[in-house]
């Protein structure tokens, strides 16, 4: 029988092997708004953790997302990239519930829109809101190398906007997700029109939900995370929904229309 010491000793060479690569795109990215008083709230990218390496080396990534999270991730504001275990859990979701319709609130370069639209069967679609092109341009040449193109109608508009007009046009109650990452202060303003636009069962995927922990942090009072704590109590109080807040990331809650 094998020293177990000698067992952990390869497991952990393996493992740091393998989250090298992730690791050298990684450092230097620390987030500036990681809140030392709620650690273990922050995307594996931002912190230093080994537990994240840990996560990255046991999480399917498509490779193509991963050359986008890379880029993305590398820009000044690539503190606002989903962390690329939640971009899996997306694809993980979307396929769980056979998702054919699905809403990518807030896109910056894209990486949610693919993930939710690598879980896609042919024929499903991503209507990604974005108010910025510069930023979803960039995305573009991955969604085509991905060969996921056809699969991204992108937007660029006001999200609360584009959800109206997607009403308006006679949606309401025909999309299997929303997935809402915009900026933070509007967030209540996003329940009613998701929850018209979703069918039965499908979900309404908040990220952020924890927001560097400072939802419960008393002394945090900024319109950010005010946004963010009266749509989670809004979702707490609505009978409309079932739903679950994670600890992964910065929080993901998960709204299940009844
Ligand atoms: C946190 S980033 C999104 C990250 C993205 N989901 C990803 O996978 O990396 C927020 C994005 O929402 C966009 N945004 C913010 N408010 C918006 C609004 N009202 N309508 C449309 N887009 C908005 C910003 O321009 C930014 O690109």
């Amino acid at each position: 029988m094998m020293d177990w010491k000698i067992v952990a000793g390869v497991g952990c060479a393996s493992l740091a092997a393998a989250g090298a690569g992730y690791l050298v795109y990684r450092l230097g990215q620390k987030s500036a708004r990681s809140d030392q008083r709620f650690p273990g709230i922050d995307k594996t990218y931002a912190t230093d953790d080994p537990i994240n390496l840990y996560i990255i080396d046991h999480t399917t990534i498509n490779p193509v997302l991963m050359k986008l999270h890379k880029l993305s991730t590398s820009h000044s504001k690539g503190l606002m990239t989903t962390a690329i275990e939640q971009d899996t859990f997306l694809t993980l979701l979307t396929k769980s519930v056979n998702a054919k319709k699905v809403i990518d609130i807030g896109m910056f370069f894209g990486c949610s829109a693919m993930a939710l639209a690598l879980g896609l069967p042919d024929g499903g679609k991503v209507v990604g809101l974005e108010i910025n092109s510069e930023y979803i341009e960039n995305g573009k040449p991955f969604f085509a190398e991905a060969g996921i193109s056809d699969k991204i109608d992108i937007r660029i508009k006001d999200a609360e906007e584009g959800l109206s007009e997607m009403i308006k046009d006679g949606e309401s109650g025909t999309y299997d997700i929303a997935f809402l990452d915009a900026f933070k202060q509007r967030y209540p303003f996003y329940l009613e029109p998701v929850h018209t636009l979703l069918r039965p069962g499908g979900l309404f995927v908040i990220d952020n939900a924890l927001f560097h922990g400072r939802v419960i942090d008393p002394q945090v009072d900024d319109d950010s995370t005010r946004g963010v704590r009266r749509l989670n109590n809004m979702l707490k109080n609505d009978r409309r929904f079932e739903i679950v807040l994670l600890k992964v990331a910065d929080g993901i809650l998960i709204a299940r229309k009844l």
